[in-house]
């Protein structure tokens, strides 16, 4: 009986789920993805922080917005530094010992609650309470000593009307020392998963009806009532209105350093189509490629681009984009398809890799044929599974990263600011 129980319970925590990434919040996308072009985009301010408070003989306090259930503190400490080369062990841009304090702060109690569930044994991880909707709460402005690091993730800022994100930001500004960083994180206007949604002008804020529907399986989507609320959809042109205007409240000079985009091949509603039904269904197969041991089809990855009428210059974007992504999955099929592991060597030549395509495909062509030669030949573990896909993913990854505009293209927009005082 008290087995029983016992194993009754482990089911219903959830924790007794078989381990793998194809799913979920924590699926290979968010973590392999989504959090590793965070921090790659980071890295540079993040880098010049570190070195900067080191020299002063100062350690780093980080102050997270919103931060939820705090998966903001291992997204932070998962920036790597610079150039960490092969040999290194430690890579990490901010070390254990750099860090003073990290404060959490969201008006969630159940996503507080789990936070402290989570992190709440950790001597210099802090969680409180506080509602962002009028700035900075007076707990933080006024009994707080400045952060050097004050961040949003996934779309935080969304939940907020501009006025409250010029407040938030101009309050930013007074508290935060000279040369302290400020991620802001929203919704991007333009990425393909929400094409029925571009027509909203954008001289006027507009809010979407967002629909987590993708927490569901395919199947049960349709039958189960799907909570939904409003959130504010953002180019960049937008945000540096807000950001000059919070600026000139506070009369803190707030320089951009850069924005990208995130998710735009990959954004969770690829595979609802909830807002768009011509959609590829492509979280799925990046999540198989980062799979150890899981096959992936890689004719799933393939997008037929569907233009939007009256949209030219984004439609040009997608395009390029997309074709490039394709050219690349048809490369990585080819060289798979021509390789003989026997002998190691290709038996027919791969395609070519023609000059005048974009630099960060040709590279990443390059890549995925020296990572096939690499390691194709490899007999013990899957080779194409465990490592040439693995690369394949990475490599879309690469495409996103130095094709994009950043200017809301993708499921996420999200601009690093530096304070000037
Ligand atoms: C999109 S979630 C991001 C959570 C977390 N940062 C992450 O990366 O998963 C937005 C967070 O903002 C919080 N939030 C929304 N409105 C807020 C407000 N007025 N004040 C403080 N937090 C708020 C929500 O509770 C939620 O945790």
């Amino acid at each position: 009986m008290a087995e029983k129980t016992a194993y009754s319970q482990a089911f219903h925590s959830g924790r007794y789920d078989k381990a793998s990434g194809l799913l979920g919040k924590y699926d290979n996308v968010r973590r392999f993805w989504e959090d590793q072009v965070t921090s790659i985009f980071l890295r540079p301010a993040l880098n010049d922080l570190v070195e900067n408070k080191r020299k002063r003989l100062e350690r780093l306090r980080v102050l997270d917005l919103g931060c939820g259930s705090g998966d903001g503190f291992d997204l932070i400490m998962g920036v790597t530094t610079k150039d960490p080369g092969i040999y290194e062990y430690i890579t990490a841009a901010l070390t254990d010992d750099m860090l003073k304090e990290y404060v959490g702060l969201d008006l969630n109690e159940d996503l507080l609650r789990q936070a402290e569930e989570y992190y709440g044994q950790a001597p210099k991880m802090r969680f409180v309470q506080g509602d962002l909707t009028h700035g900075l709460p007076p707990q933080i402005m006024q009994e707080e000593e400045p952060f050097d690091f004050y961040f949003t993730s996934y779309g935080t800022l969304s939940h907020f009307h501009d006025h409250q994100a010029v407040d938030l930001v101009a309050d930013i500004s007074k508290h935060a020392p000279h040369k302290a960083i400020v991620m802001l994180d929203w919704l991007g206007r333009y990425t393909y998963e929400w094409q029925n949604l571009w027509h909203h002008p954008v001289d006027q804020e507009y809010f979407m009806d967002y629909r987590i529907s993708y927490i569901y399986p395919e199947d049960q989507r349709d039958k189960v009532e799907v909570a939904s609320f409003p959130l504010r959809l953002m180019s960049r042109d937008e945000i540096m209105k807000i950001v000059a205007e919070a600026s000139r409240k506070s009369g803190v000079q707030v320089k951009p350093l850069v924005f990208f985009d995130r998710s735009i091949f990959i954004g969770r509603h690829m595979d609802t189509g909830d807002y768009n039904k011509n959609c590829p269904k492509l979280r799925g197969p990046v999540n198989s490629l980062f799979e150890s041991y899981v096959r992936t089809d890689l004719e799933s990855l393939f997008v037929n681009y569907v233009p939007r009428q009256g949209f030219a210059p984004i439609n040009n974007f997608f395009e390029m984009f997309f074709m490039s992504c394709n050219a690349l999955v048809e490369y990585t099929i080819s060289l798979l398809s021509k390789y003989s592991c026997d002998t190691a060597t290709f038996q027919s030549p791969p395609a070519q890799v023609l000059p005048y395509y974009p630099e960060p495909l040709k590279e990443a062509m390059h890549t995925m044929r020296r990572v096939v030669e690499g390691v194709g030949w490899v007999k013990f573990g899957d080779a194409r599974a465990n490592m040439i896909e693995s690369h394949l993913a990475y490599s879309l990854r690469k495409l996103e990263m130095e094709l994009q505009p950043g200017t809301g293209m993708g499921h996420g927009l999200v601009g690093i600011f530096e304070i000037n005082k």
